[in-house]
C-alpha cells in the first residue's frame, strides 16, 4: 500500500472503500447455479436443460461451434437478454442461492455483482480516469478523492497504470486495442463484482495483449469467479479450471478442463477439441 501514500487519503478511508467492495460473510460454494435452463428466441430453441454450477473462485470456459448458444447463455446470467425481442427463458439462474429473476432482485445491483467484458473494447466517451470510476461513482461506492484511489488501484491491478498515469484526463480512444480492453476490465473491476462474464475477451487483441489479459484472468481468481466464452481452445486449456462444451442446443459435456480435453466422454466433444469440427 505504501506506493499509494503519496495521495493524501488516509489508510482508513482506503480500507472503508475496500470493505464496501469485499464484505465478509458466509457464502455458498457455488456462486451461480443454473437449473433446467431453457432459452429461446421466438420459436427458436437456443439451449435446453442446462444444469450447471459455477464454483466460487474458479474460471469456467464456454466452448462450442459458432451459433451454439454460448453468448446467449452468458448474457442470460446477468439478464442482458431480458429486453431482447422474443427472448424467453424457463428454469432458473440462482446467484448465491437466489433467483436472478426474483422480484426483489435489483437489476443494477445484479449487474454490479455480475459484470461483463465484451469482445470489442467499448470505452465510454470520457477521460481514461472517468472510464475507470464511472460505475463506482454511479453505484455510490466512492466519491471525491476516493475516486482517485479507485482509479489508481484498478489501473495498477490491470497493469495499465504506468502507461496512462500521465494522461488520465485524455481520451481512451488513442490507447491501443489491448490497452482499451484492459481499461474496460479496470472499469468492470472498480464496482467490486463477484462474477465477471467475458465474451471472447481477447479475440480482437494481438498475441502479446492476449497473454497479458490471460495472465490477469488467472490473477483475478480466486477473489472473483470468471466465465469466459472462447473460440481459442488453447486459451480454454491455459486459463480455465472447468470447461462447458455446447453443441446443437445442448450443453453436451462439462467437467474439469484437463479431463474434458484429454478424456472427453462424448464423441462430439472429442471431435471439437481435436479440431475435427469447426
Ligand atoms: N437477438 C437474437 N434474436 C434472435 N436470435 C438470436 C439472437 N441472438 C442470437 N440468436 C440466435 O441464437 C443462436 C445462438 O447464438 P449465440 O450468439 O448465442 O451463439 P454463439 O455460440 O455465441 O456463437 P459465436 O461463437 O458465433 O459467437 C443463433 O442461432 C443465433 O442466430
Ligand atoms: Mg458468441
Amino acid at each position: 500500500m505504501d506506493e499509494f501514500r503519496k495521495t493524501d487519503i488516509s489508510p482508513d478511508e482506503i480500507k472503508s472503500v475496500l470493505e464496501v467492495l469485499d464484505p465478509d460473510g458466509e457464502r455458498p460454494r457455488n456462486v451461480i447455479t443454473t437449473s433446467g435452463l431453457n432459452l429461446r428466441f421466438g420459436d427458436q430453441q437456443i439451449l435446453s436443460g442446462v444444469n450447471m454450477d459455477f464454483p466460487r473462485g474458479t474460471i469456467t470456459a464456454l466452448i462450442g461451434p459458432t451459433g451454439s448458444g454460448k453468448s446467449t447463455f452468458l448474457r442470460t446470467l446477468n439478464r442482458m437478454n431480458d429486453k431482447v425481442r422474443g427472448f424467453r427463458h424457463e428454469g432458473d439462474v440462482a446467484l448465491e442461492g437466489r433467483s436472478i429473476w426474483s422480484s426483489d432482485q435489483d437489476l443494477l445491483d445484479l449487474r454490479r455483482r455480475v459484470g461483463m467484458l465484451f469482445q470489442r473494447p467499448n470505452p465510454f466517451p470520457m477521460s481514461i480516469k472517468d472510464n475507470v470510476v464511472a460505475g463506482a461513482k454511479a453505484h455510490g461506492i466512492a466519491k471525491g478523492k476516493q475516486l482517485d484511489v479507485v482509479a489508481e488501484t484498478r489501473l495498477r491491478e490491470v497493469g495499465l497504470w504506468d502507461a496512462v498515469k500521465d494522461r488520465l484526463n485524455d481520451s481512451p480512444y488513442r490507447l491501443s486495442g489491448g490497452q482499451q480492453q484492459l481499461l474496460c476490465l479496470a472499469r468492470a473491476l472498480a464496482v467490486g463484482p463477484e462474477v465477471l462474464l467475458l465474451d471472447e475477451p481477447t479475440s480482437a487483441l494481438d498475441p502479446l495483449s492476449t497473454e497479458s489479459v490471460e495472465r490477469l484472468l488467472r490473477e483475478l481468481t480466486p477473489a472473483l469467479t470468471l466465465i469466459v466464452v472462447t473460440h481459442n481452445l488453447g486459451q480454454a486449456r491455459r486459463v480455465s479450471d472447468n470447461t462447458m462444451f455446447f453443441y446443437e442446443g445442448k450443453l453436451v459435456e462439462h467437467g474439469a478442463t484437463n479431463d474434458l480435453f484429454n478424456q472427453p466422454r462424448e464423441t462430439n466433444t472429442a471431435r471439437y477439441v481435436n479440431g475435427l469440427m469447426g
